[in-house]
């Protein structure tokens, strides 16, 4: 059957589920259910993807989906699967997709007993609002493993999506995803404190995180053409340990709870740079 006229739910439609139940909808996919534990959000859903049919997450009409598509949050991908599943004895011919980048899509199991293919596609990237996954989710790159068939219609999806996809090992998803939070959420952390610093040093707040967005940019760019030795920067990596030290001083003053996070990552840095830290550089 066409992939763009299959029916398709969207189980826990939150930021993620929202944007790409929206883009699937703009390139012609049908989507034709949208399920959520409160009607009221599956029906602010529906408003936002521009099509499909509010449906309970125990209706029938779940069960005559070809596809289903989970987007809950992690945790609630067992429980609602298992529900979900129990809607019918036998799921085969259909495709049960989840976008978790840290649970397998194992967590399907239920359905591929009845005879479903089970699959998971997770997008690189971050989705803050609806609104910010239909720009940033198109072209953007998926982590996607299963079985054959559920591969198969993630590739379509993103494929339509101007997208790229790429295999990961179900075995290894924890660090596929942990890869992700370490310098995402992660990054967004160290820069609320380094719009604290610039603010004490005079800048305002919406200049602060303009120059901070424009050298992070420049720093992703660097580090893709040349890589995470060749784009390194500043005062470890030219050894000037005295600047390092004062650093050191004034954290502590200013924000001692992010003097820990700081001097990890010096020594981090050190070791990628090939230097060794004097001694007291880093204090007690
Ligand atoms: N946002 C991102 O940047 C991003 C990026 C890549 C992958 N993902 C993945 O996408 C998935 C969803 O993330 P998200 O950011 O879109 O989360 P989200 O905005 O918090 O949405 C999660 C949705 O799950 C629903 N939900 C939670 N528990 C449920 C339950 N027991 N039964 C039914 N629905 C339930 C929530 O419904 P209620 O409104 O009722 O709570 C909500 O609609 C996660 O697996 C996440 O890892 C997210």
């Amino acid at each position: 059957m066409n992939a763009r006229k299959q029916p398709i739910a969207i189980v826990g439609p939150g930021r993620l589920g929202q944007a790409l139940g929206r883009l699937l909808n703009e390139e012609g996919f049908l989507v034709a259910y949208v399920a959520a534990r409160r009607r009221a959000a599956a029906r602010s859903a529906v408003r936002f993807i521009g099509t499909g049919v509010v449906v309970g997450m125990d209706s029938p009409e779940l069960a005559a989906a070809s596809v289903i598509l989970f987007t809950t949050s992690d945790a609630a991908l067992a429980p609602v699967a298992r529900q979900v599943a129990a809607l019918r004895k036998d799921w085969r011919g259909r495709v049960i997709l989840h976008t978790s980048g840290s649970v397998p899509a194992s967590v399907l199991l239920p359905f591929k007993r009845r005879g479903a293919a089970i699959g998971s596609l997770h997008p690189f990237q971050t989705i803050p609002y609806p609104s910010v996954g239909i720009r940033n989710l198109r072209g953007c790159m998926w982590g996607i493993e299963g079985d054959p068939a559920a591969r198969r219609l993630a590739k379509r999806w993103v494929k339509a999506i101007n997208g790229t996809t790429f295999q990961i090992r179900a075995g290894k998803k924890t660090l596929y995803h942990a890869a992700a939070f370490m310098v995402c959420p992660t990054l967004v952390t160290l820069m609320h404190h380094s719009v604290k610093l610039l603010k004490l040093s005079g800048a305002s707040e919406i200049i602060a995180r303009a120059m901070l967005s424009k050298i992070v940019a420049e720093t992703a760019g660097n580090f893709f053409v040349f890589g995470s030795r060749r784009a390194l920067t500043g005062p470890a990596v030219r050894g000037d340990w005295e600047t390092i030290q004062k650093h050191v001083a004034e954290l502590r003053r200013v924000i001692p709870e992010v003097l820990p996070a700081y001097r990890e990552l010096v020594r981090l840095m050190a070791a990628l740079a090939g230097r060794s830290i004097p001694a007291k550089v880093l204090g007690p």
